[in-house]
């Protein structure tokens, strides 16, 4: 049997973020975020749940470094809850929550273990979205002024940093579709939040480069893969206007300075484009060390004139799907890495989540046997690294999640873990996958 084989020093890892696992909601002088307060609305969450308790990885986390360690990994994708930091979003820091995060990021070092940092995982002090939240431009200064204090309290702890997560997310899922916090609905908000998002973005690595220190920087954006649904010519038009609007609206700003034209147009003809000041856009163009990309699925693109703006319609497909009714269907993250190679110029490219949800059960022995999973991974990993063989310059890839945890708007009904935890115990236990994974690690590839 033949071995498929990573390149030297390829960074494995696995993600989390800190609403999704931390729990102490209300401990440690912590501040409320716009996700306690949209859990708090009966419908919002599907089975009612909250991240208030999560994993309780906030008194767990030796247990969790200790498995991480287990598990062989190299590199651990974290995020920092700004309102640990900043219970009322700027001001007074609370010193609690800076010590948290250092004693936690002190053990990984200890262990070995590089620690990957996201300053944003959706969880905006609540304090912010009373003045407007990311829709006002002032929440920039002040996710600068916390990014500032980060790099200054954790900086020699920290190995990446990660500006923000899926700002596609924040904005569209969070202002249009209402299905993340703050939970709007308007699309033209949704394109303000985008710009501001980015613009802190863009600050924030300039300010990075002002420390002086030596870790690399950059962004986590989440992309599909758009495929025409048929040849037609309306078909592949609307594709690539879905991929102007949802991948390259994030990623053209940063590499190009400017927003993709098709998607503009459109805006404009609807007249939902805000007026955006070009200096903005070069704020936006900083340098970053690597594009941080998560992805999960692919769609197909069919023209639909009653889907508003885009007049396009997309459907997630799949030889099979995972839970969360998506397909599975690793071309569609062959075709990503090697489309972003051309466009952004051979960017480094670190797949910051990939992962699966299944209905996992732990047997009568204690033992979690997700095979599902671990041929979910087999797949992606077997593209990823045709991807690298043709070219792409993939250097990490963090399976999301290292855990189960609150899934957002679906509660605690979703498992993405390699790790089963027990939500009434917290007890956690090592799925099939898990193992698995750690053998990949161990032998820097696996068996084809
Ligand atoms: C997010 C994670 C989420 C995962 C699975 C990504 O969009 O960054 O927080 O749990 O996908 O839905």
């Amino acid at each position: 049997m033949s071995m498929i084989k990573f390149p030297d020093n390829f960074l494995w890892g696995a993600a989390t973020a800190s609403y999704q696992i931390e729990g102490a909601y209300n401990l440690g002088g912590r501040g409320e975020s716009i996700w306690d307060r949209y859990c708090r609305t009966p419908g919002n969450i599907e089975d009612g749940t909250s991240g208030d308790d999560g994993c309780d990885h906030y008194h767990h986390y030796e247990e969790d470094v200790k498995l991480m360690k287990e598990l062989g990994l190299k590199t651990y994708r974290l995020s920092i809850a700004w309102p640990r930091i900043f219970p009322e979003g700027f001001g007074k820091p609370n010193p609690d929550g800076i010590k948290f995060y250092k004693k936690l990021l002190t053990l990984l070092k200890k262990n070995g273990i590089q620690a990957a940092v996201t300053l944003y995982h959706w969880d905006l002090p609540q304090k912010l979205q009373e003045i407007g939240g990311w829709a006002n431009r002032k929440v920039v200064d002040y996710f600068v002024e916390y990014a500032n204090l980060m790099f200054q309290e954790l900086g020699d702890l920290v190995a990446y940093w990660i500006t923000l997560n899926e700002p596609y997310c924040t904005s569209f899922l969070g202002n249009w579709v209402g299905r993340h916090a703050p939970g709007y609905h308007d699309f033209g908000t949704a394109l303000l939040v985008a710009h501001h998002l980015l613009l802190a973005h863009g600050r924030t690595v300039k300010a990075f480069r002002a420390t002086g220190l030596r870790a690399a920087i950059g962004i986590t954006l989440n992309m599909n893969y758009n495929y025409p649904k048929t040849d037609s010519v309306e078909d592949r038009t609307k594709a690539e206007l879905c991929h102007a609007a949802w991948n390259r609206w994030f990623a053209d700003p940063i590499f190009k300075g400017c927003y993709p034209r098709e998607a503009v147009q459109c805006y404009q003809e609807k007249g939902i484009m805000p007026k955006f000041d070009s200096k903005d856009l070069a704020e936006m163009m900083q340098p970053i060390d690597f594009l941080g990309l998560n992805n999960y699925f692919s769609v197909q693109v069919s023209k639909d004139a009653n889907n508003w703006p885009l007049e396009a319609k997309e459907e997630n497909f799949g030889d099979d799907f995972t839970e969360m009714g998506w397909g599975i269907n690793p071309e569609g993250m062959y075709d990503l890495l090697m489309r972003l190679t051309e466009d952004y110029g051979g960017v480094k490219i670190y797949i910051t989540e990939n992962g699966a949800a299944f209905r996992d059960l732990m047997d009568h022995n204690g033992e979690v046997e997700d095979n599902n999973r671990i041929e979910f991974l087999y797949r992606y990993l077997s593209d990823v690294h045709r991807a690298i063989e043709d070219g792409a310059n993939v250097q990490a890839y963090y399976l999301w999640s290292l855990m189960d945890n609150f899934e957002w708007a679906l509660g605690y009904s979703k498992r993405f873990g390699i790790i089963y935890v027990d939500y009434e115990t917290k007890q956690r236990t090592i799925k099939k996958s898990g193992r698995w994974y750690a053998d990949v690690i161990k032998h820097n590839g696996f068996e084809k």
